[in-house]
């Protein structure tokens, strides 16, 4: 018998805590600020509505009615679209890697708060203190050995959590973290906005730069957020679908996702731009000059912003690394849980057993990000993962579906059980938009990564993450699964009805 979530609010929960991660917190405000400010959130709304809401749709549809992750609700639908499911469980693996190096310095941040153990230098301190990295990512630089009890630590609850399957595992960890990251947010919001200069933060993201719309790059921004912001087209949300029972109603929880994560994202923009805006007061700087998004936000610029607030820093300072740990927690077990089902699915494992086999290999490789060249290969491969892997998941993903599946068929099913309905519009989005803008910027992304590679670091570690992707899609698929992996059930939408 498969798995199947508590109830209703569990699987929310759950959906809500894989969405809301980092990219919530130091992605989207930054984004926002650089391109357009207020006024991206017109490309932003397009992009959610357009793509993000339907797609989450579907992919809750397919992971509901065809009782399987990503790799085995494709096979379901045609043998033949196998490999797409296993491409995105590859993504959600190397994701789970190196996402996972980010947890742990976030959780010796929790530690070094209280003390402000960076000092008045926080970039020399991640940098060197803390990352001990080497110039270069050639050669690993050797393991960085006071990373290893902290990796130890989050491997351990993550196992645990993970072992313990989603009702007593992930719903109870979501419904501890959750509350806690709105709370710690909440308190970042109401310190961020009393202190003076916050208003020049907030000025600085939310003013419009209206000559944006009209830039290319701001909607493939747009479109890009949506993607990763509300983790789709990377085997999480089909997987956690699958164990919903066949008659819930997604498209309102499509909607619930949506409008929490995004709402979240910009209450988050407000505790982070006003607290650098008081930053920028303080050092009597523009706020463009200190505005960062991604590692630098988080461990560079936010801990110079904690030292220079005027009571409770080493308080405040756990607070927002809390935030960071709650929010990269319930992604983090999200992800695996992506790849678990993927590999359950398939071989028809006991629960136990398919958690092993892939925490065991995830376990080892992601000894390679907390080795001194860590943040370099970390760099690389999320840049890997997101402009070559999702763009591609995605695009492949709404072709297969939109043009050689029926969506009409899984419309219908959305339907049948939602209290409004869902319009054609549903299908055209599907079909062109969202194609359209992925399209494009894959091909923007890819003529870039050929010409110049990626910041500057050697080709060959790019090289292995997408051989990676692509053979991992290549050889799960032709491996042979359990007759029951490729058997759809009856009520679902077959591929040659
Ligand atoms: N939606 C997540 C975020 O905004 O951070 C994306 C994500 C990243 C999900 C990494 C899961 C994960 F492990």
């Amino acid at each position: 018998m498969r798995d199947q979530w508590n109830s209703k609010l569990a699987f929310i929960l759950a959906a809500i805590g894989s969405a809301v991660g980092l990219g919530n917190l130091w992605r989207f405000p930054y984004i926002a600020a650089t391109n357009g400010g207020g006024a991206f959130i017109f490309p932003y709304l397009f992009a959610i509505i357009t793509a993000g809401i339907p797609i989450l749709i579907l992919e809750y549809t397919l992971g509901k009615t065809y009782k399987a992750g990503a790799p085995g609700t494709f096979a379901r639908i045609n043998r033949k679209f196998e490999a797409l499911g296993w491409f995105q469980v590859a993504i959600s693996f190397l994701i789970t890697v190196y996402y996972f190096a980010i947890v742990v310095w976030v959780l010796c941040y929790i530690g070094y708060s209280f003390t402000l153990s960076w000092g008045d230098d926080a970039t020399t301190f991640f940098v060197s203190d803390v990352l001990q990295a080497t110039s270069s990512a050639d050669g690993t630089g050797g393991l960085n050995v006071q990373l290893l009890i902290p990796f130890f630590i989050v491997w351990a609850i993550v196992a645990i959590v993970m072992y313990r399957g989603i009702n007593k595992g992930i719903d109870i960890a979501c419904k501890v973290c959750l509350p806690i990251l709105l709370l710690c947010t909440a308190v970042m919001v109401i310190r961020g906005i009393t202190l003076p200069g916050a208003i020049d933060g907030l000025e600085y993201m939310f003013h419009p730069d209206w000559s944006a719309i009209a830039k290319t790059d701001v909607w493939v921004a747009a479109y890009g957020q949506v993607f990763f912001s509300l983790s789709i087209a990377f085997a999480i949300m089909i997987s956690y679908a699958s164990f919903l029972p066949k008659d819930e109603d997604v498209v309102n929880t499509a909607f619930l996702t949506a409008c929490c994560n995004h709402g979240f994202e910009i209450f988050a923009g407000i505790a982070i731009f006003s607290i650098l805006g008081y930053m920028a007061n303080v050092q009597g700087v523009g706020v463009e000059e200190v505005a960062a998004g991604g590692i630098g936000l988080a461990f560079m610029v936010f801990p110079t912003a904690i030292s220079s607030l005027p009571a409770l820093n080493g308080l405040f300072g756990a607070v927002f690394f809390i935030t960071l740990f709650t929010a990269g927690f319930t992604s983090l077990i999200s992800i695996i849980q992506a790849v678990i089902t993927g590999v359950q699915d398939k071989w028809e494992m006991s629960h136990t057993k398919a958690a092993t086999a892939v925490m065991v290999p995830a376990f080892v490789v992601s000894f390679v990000f907390i080795t001194r060249s860590g943040l370099d290969y970390l760099d690389y491969a999320d840049y890997i993962a997101n402009s070559f892997g999702i763009v591609l998941a995605g695009i492949v993903e709404l072709v297969l579906i939109g043009w050689f599946f029926k969506p009409e068929k899984l419309r219908e099913v959305a339907n049948l059980t939602s209290n409004f309905s869902v319009g054609q519009w549903w299908t055209w989005c599907l079909k062109f938009v969202t194609i359209i803008v992925l399209g494009y910027t894959f091909i923007i992304s890819m003529t870039g990564f050929i010409r110049e590679g990626y910041g500057g670091y050697p080709l060959w570690i790019g090289i292995i993450c997408i051989a990676f992707l692509i053979l991992t899609a290549i050889v799960f698929t032709a491996m042979k699964g359990k007759p029951s992996f490729y058997q759809k059930p009856d009520d679902a939408p077959g591929y040659d009805d």
